[in-house]
């Protein structure tokens, strides 16, 4: 139920309605989006960033937050774990229980290799179970991976790393049948054939979906094959600090776990960061539409171990966060609503953009017209713009939204709006962070040695903006990818004396650039509480 404030521009939208669903916005020229971008979108704030003083990135610029995370002592002294009595010893260890460790575990056990899995929540509490729209794969008729490659490219304003996204693009068909041989349900056509979509910056309809849970649905599977395969999962236990060997490789990580604080040491030939993004480190104050445990985690264990960051100063703001009620403040609304032709428009009824321009774009343009142009529609949050759904059963019929976009049906409907009559407010939240850790196409970190990173935690996949459904993707290739070169490397890896000292040298480091503060890190879990705070 919207409130009274709100009703007359929604009697503007509702009577603008037919004439907004014949009208056909232009999209932007280039030139237009680089100049919205630079004055709207968050990432060219200028004083919402600062430059690194320590660390593989020194002289860089990251969000405040993360360099706080990032320049932070850790939470463990370097003679805090008797080192020579590890706890566990296996020969890939895979951080994180989401999408990508556990596609990487999946594979590295596939490949013969003892692999373990530690989690700081459960196995499969993770962005992946919050995916909606779906996963890009160039597997129809009038498509191909080039075809793929250059509207990701060019989406990520042609700063991708070409032998990742390259690697992306031409694995995705295979993903999608390896998915599928485990058991997950796209939505298929009566004849079989998969129903494939159009997102922000696609030039051919290639978003395979299971309805809009697609990411539950995945993960769903992959954690049933996780099970089913018998592979140790060391849950609610956080890997709190890397452990490197003599020679400066990757070697284990100490353990922490989340309820008692005991600590173990878990000794690996070849360790798989897979942690996942940042959403709870709400940069700008930004709401998000992550999980709980996207706190940058792996981020942190990898650069104060050395390894290098790639675009840490870019992230992702979904333009359709949920704006209204504030019970699902910054929730993800999922692109797949304007896939299916819901538009966008101001408290005045007007449509003010095409609707599945580039991410970047979409939110800037969205922040532009509430904060610039003032005609935005004032919440309890803040403000926000209407996103059009009964367009979506005007175009497609009756029966469309609950047949495709169930959830969001349910989400909204919880709240008494019935997204097939009345349109829903939204503002961009914090979704993705574009940045992580610098890897080879094999998975292998640009700077440490056996230590791999998977998913959301890596960098240059995306160049500086991800298209739809190719993070769904990302976490499925390079999970698996770096699943299988792990277990080969594990092979050839004799483990030297373990050792913390990289732990003292970062210390001494931040002492001579006087860092003089007492936050610790990996953050791991958001501070809302008091208690959570003091943690
Ligand atoms: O809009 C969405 O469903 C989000 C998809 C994604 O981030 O890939």
């Amino acid at each position: 139920m919207y409130p009274e404030s709100v009703r007359a521009s929604l009697a503007a939208v509702e009577a603008a309605r037919e004439a907004n669903i014949a009208y056909e916005p232009r999209r932007m020229t280039a030139d237009e989006k680089s100049a919205l971008l630079a004055a709207f979108h968050p990432d060219h704030r200028k004083d919402a960033f600062e430059t690194l003083v320590i660390g593989p990135n020194k002289g860089e610029l990251v969000p405040h937050e993360l360099a706080e995370m990032l320049q932070a002592k850790s939470r463990i002294t370097s003679d805090a774990v008797d080192l020579t009595k590890p706890d566990y010893d296996v020969d890939v260890l895979v951080i994180g229980g989401g999408g990508a460790g556990s596609s990487a575990a999946i594979e590295a056990h596939e490949a013969g290799a003892n692999v373990m899995i530690v989690t700081k929540l459960r196995l499969g509490d993770a962005n992946t179970m919050m995916a909606e729209g779906g996963i890009q794969a160039a597997d129809k008729p009038n498509d191909s991976p080039a075809i793929h490659f250059l509207d990701a490219f060019g989406g990520g304003h042609f700063a991708a790393k070409r032998d990742l996204l390259s690697k992306l693009v031409c694995d995705a068909p295979e993903a999608i049948q390896w998915l599928s041989k485990l058991g997950v349900e796209f939505d298929k056509m009566p004849d079989g054939t998969m129903v494939t979509t159009h997102g922000g910056g696609t030039s051919r309809k290639r978003m395979h979906a299971a309805r809009d849970y697609s990411g539950a649905e995945i993960m769903r599977t992959l954690r049933d094959e996780v099970l089913n395969r018998e592979i140790p999962v060391v849950d609610f236990t956080a890997a709190i600090e890397l452990i490197l060997d003599e020679n400066g490789k990757a070697a284990g990580a100490v353990l922490m776990n989340m309820e008692t604080k005991d600590l173990y040491v878990a000794r690996a030939k070849t360790v798989i960061i897979a942690t996942g993004g940042a959403g709870r480190m709400h940069y700008q104050g930004f709401p998000t539409s992550n999980h709980y445990g996207a706190t940058a985690d792996g981020l942190v264990l990898g650069y104060r171990a050395g390894a290098k960051l790639l675009y840490a100063d870019t992230l992702q703001y979904h333009p359709t966060g949920a704006a209204y009620p504030s019970q699902i403040f910054g929730a993800l609304v999922t692109e797949k609503v304007r896939s299916l032709g819901a538009k966008l428009v101001n408290a005045n009824g007007e449509v003010f953009m095409h609707p599945l321009e580039t991410r970047d774009v979409s939110a800037a343009s969205i922040i532009r017209e509430c904060n610039e142009r003032g005609n935005g529609v004032a919440t309890t949050n803040g403000y926000g713009v209407w996103l059009d759904t009964p367009m979506i059963e005007k175009i497609g019929g009756e029966g469309t939204i609950e047949a495709r976009i169930p959830a969001m049906m349910r989400m909204f409907g919880q709240y008494g709006i019935d997204i097939r009559k009345e349109p829903i407010l939204v503002y961009p939240t914090l979704h993705y962070q574009n940045g992580g850790l610098d890897i080879t196409p094999d998975g292998m970190t640009t700077e440490v040695e056996n230590l791999f990173v998977a998913g959301e935690a890596v960098g240059g996949i995306h160049g500086r903006n991800r298209l739809m459904g190719n993070s769904l993707l990302d976490i499925i290739v390079f999970g698996r990818s770096a699943g299988q070169h792990a277990a080969a490397k594990s092979k050839d890896v004799t483990v030297g004396a373990l050792t913390l000292a990289h732990i003292d040298a970062f210390d001494a480091a931040r002492a001579e650039a006087g860092l003089e503060n007492d936050a610790v890190s990996p953050k791991l879990l958001p501070n809302y509480t008091k208690e959570r705070s003091e943690v």
